[in-house]
């Protein structure tokens, strides 16, 4: 017994090794065989969840028209183009497994993607094998690395009102965020803090400051950047989730990657700006989505009224603060939001 399976293990390494010309090199072909069957049995299981969970909106073959896509704003993502918007890597690069999970596990709010939080690990896991196969970018890039995670300056601090006013300085003075998404103060203000941040003031601002601005994404979509008042944040509305997406940028959209862009001396030498300012943004635009009313306008809602370019004529929506008041609608499930910003 013990010599034929000695024999039959002879004869496979011998076989690896005239496979790759190097015998002692990589593990040995028994093991090469285990890990292949492992992997397509994975490959099944993902193939099967797939077609069952997702495939309906992100179509049979990834190309993200799935039956249930025709009328969806945004449109399920394409993994044949492996565009992936909201990752821990840098703009236009590769998300990680984790980023994948996250988005898989949570969802993206605000948009079709559901959170499918009951599916077993191995499951989610085979599903990010599966749609790995529908774009030959994973076989060719390496990895992509994470963005630090600088130490965040506020952590221990349980007033964050320093945050929120350094984050609107930096948001409206520095990184001009307002040239996509609004402006949350006037224009004097912006001036204000533009001198603050050692930059020349403005004597012209784009028309509908306090609106965002339309910009296409590389599929040729129209997208338009959230306003933080009235949109939701599709990645997650933790302050690490909103660090994140500010700091790696989303792919594929004119959402640029901030943290390599964070590092400023001022005049006098010491620093205008550094990464952890990104902090600061996190928290003031957490602090604006806080305060996002809880009833909008039926006829306001801005994901209906996208479509028909309500941005483009510039006319801000109102807010009732009465809900009783006309044809009010609760926006969605709004009741979670407060649960939402804690997890
Ligand atoms: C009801 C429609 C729908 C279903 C079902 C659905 N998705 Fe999505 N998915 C979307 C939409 C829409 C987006 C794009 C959201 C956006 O661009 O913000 C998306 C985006 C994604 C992304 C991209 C995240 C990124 O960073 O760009 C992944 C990954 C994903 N879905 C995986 C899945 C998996 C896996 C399943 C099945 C378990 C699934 N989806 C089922 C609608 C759906
Ligand atoms: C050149 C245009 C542009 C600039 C400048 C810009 N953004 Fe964005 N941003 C976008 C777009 C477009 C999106 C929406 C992407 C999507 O959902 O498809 C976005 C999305 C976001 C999101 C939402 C992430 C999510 O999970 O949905 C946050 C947060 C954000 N931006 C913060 C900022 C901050 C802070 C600044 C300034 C430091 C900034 N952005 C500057 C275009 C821009």
């Amino acid at each position: 017994m013990r010599t034929v399976r000695w024999m039959v293990l002879g004869v496979s390494l011998a076989v690896a090794g005239a496979g790759c010309g190097k015998s002692d090199d990589g593990p040995p072909a028994y093991e090469h065989d285990r890990q292949a069957s492992v992997r397509s049995a994975e490959l099944e299981d993902g193939k099967a969840s797939y077609e069952m969970y997702c495939a309906g909106c992100h179509g049979v073959s990834g190309d993200g028209r799935g039956e249930a896509a025709a009328f969806m704003t945004p449109t399920p993502r394409n993994f044949q183009l492996a565009n992936f918007k909201f990752s821990s890597t840098r703009s236009g690069l590769l998300p990680t497994d984790a980023d994948l999970k996250r988005s898989i596990r949570k969802g993206l709010k605000g948009s079709a993607m559901p959170p499918w939080e009951l599916l077993p690990d191995r499951t989610v896991d085979a599903l990010i094998v599966y749609i790995k196969t529908f774009s030959p970018k994973w076989e060719e890039r390496s990895v992509s690395a994470a963005i630090p995670f600088v130490t965040d300056p506020y952590a221990s601090k349980k007033d964050k009102s320093r945050a929120i006013a350094r984050g609107e300085v930096v948001y409206h003075g520095f990184a001009t965020c307002w040239t996509c998404h609004p402006s949350y103060v006037s224009e004097d203000k912006i001036n204000e803090h533009l001198v603050a941040m050692e930059n020349p003031t403005r004597d012209v601002f784009r028309p509908g400051l306090s609106e965002s601005e339309g910009k296409p994404n590389s599929e040729g979509e129209m997208v338009f950047p959230p306003d933080f008042l009235r949109d939701y944040v599709r990645a997650g509305a933790s302050i690490e989730d909103i660090y994140r997406a500010i700091g790696a940028g989303i792919t594929g959209t004119a959402m640029p990657t901030w943290i390599d862009s964070m590092e400023f001396p001022a005049a006098d030498g010491k620093p205008l700006v550094q990464q952890a300012d990104i902090w600061a943004l996190a928290y003031y635009i957490e602090d604006l989505i806080r305060r996002r009313p809880k009833l909008l306008q039926a006829d306001k809602l801005v994901l209906r009224k996208r479509t028909e370019g309500i941005y483009l004529t510039s006319e801000r929506p109102v807010y009732t603060e009465d809900a009783a008041a006309g044809d009010t609608e609760e926006f969605e499930d709004d009741e979670d939001a407060e649960e939402f910003i804690e997890d």
